[in-house]
């Protein structure tokens, strides 16, 4: 049954990759959500495509699409909707964007696709089926120290200033070998599931930012939770999402930074 649905939303993420892909080789038309929040004819018409092929094969389930052209369906399944994650770097034409779809029946998700159409490269996931990049199996990496590891983040594309992450990255970056920040949240975890990097941070982010990358974590062998160790809620104020093995010595370093330094604990 899962694979059903996962083969259909592969099917429509590669359908939105086109789009994109598109939309990519042409001058860019930028509007602004927020003061660094942009939003450009990719997304809509990504988001249009989606919406329209999910809706025309499970009409009664519900869209949560980033854009706002979602709809609220009669069963409890939900589509987590992200038409273009890394729009930022999609307008300066920095090749790191992708598609991100992700399905939950209430809260627990059951199927995701990360898809970078400039790559190539399709993530899929579905629970208790494993992980795989372009059809082959994807495990997370086997990097058991902090102090050897390289880690990615992000930064919020509205709020800047509240954020704390920047006490976080120049923490993190001591720690290890390295912080990357690319500019896709849905990427990042793609890459932590195919053992690109062994841990992600970030606050405040949405639910169609993680869904989809969350479960190819979990997929691929990887945690996901929150500071406190709690499971990973979408939608929740942080998310820590590792290869496992240094995920007790990541959240110890977050909680660390957060009692040393005043502004790093998020406030919402
Ligand atoms: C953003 C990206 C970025 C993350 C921001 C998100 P968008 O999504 O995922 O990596 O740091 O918090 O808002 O706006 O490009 O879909
Ligand atoms: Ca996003
Ligand atoms: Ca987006």
């Amino acid at each position: 049954m899962t694979k059903n649905y996962l083969e259909v939303a592969i099917e429509i993420a590669q359908h939105a990759g086109k789009i994109l892909r598109e939309e990519f080789d042409r001058p860019p038309h930028i509007a602004y959500k927020g003061e660094a929040d942009l939003v450009t004819q990719a997304d809509k018409r990504s988001e249009r495509a989606i919406v329209e092929q999910l809706t025309k094969y499970f009409p009664d389930h519900s869209i949560v699409a980033e854009e706002g052209t979602g709809r609220e369906g009669t069963s409890d399944f939900r589509w987590h909707v992200d038409p273009l994650d890394g729009t930022t770097n999609f307008a300066h034409g920095y090749p790191c964007f992708c598609v991100s779809l992700g399905l939950a029946q209430r809260d627990i998700l059951l199927a995701g696709v990360v898809f970078n159409p400039f790559y190539n490269e399709l993530f899929a996931a579905a629970r208790g089926e494993g992980a795989t990049l372009n059809g082959k199996p994807i495990h997370v990496s086997k990097v058991e120290t902090l102090a050897t590891s390289l880690l990615c983040t992000g930064f919020p594309v509205h709020k800047r200033v509240g954020s704390p992450n920047i006490h976080y990255y120049w923490d993190f970056t001591l720690r290890s070998h390295g912080v990357r920040r690319d500019g896709s949240a849905a990427l990042d975890l793609a890459s932590v599931a195919s053992g690109r990097f062994e841990g992600f941070w970030e606050f405040g982010l949405n639910r169609w930012d993680t869904a989809a990358g969350a479960l190819l974590v979990e997929e691929a062998g990887g945690k996901v939770s929150d500071f406190a160790n709690e499971p990973y809620q979408l939608g929740g104020p942080m998310i820590l999402a590792t290869n496992g093995l240094v995920h007790e010595e990541m959240r110890r370093a977050a909680l660390e930074i957060s009692k040393r330094d005043p502004a790093a604990p998020l406030k919402r």
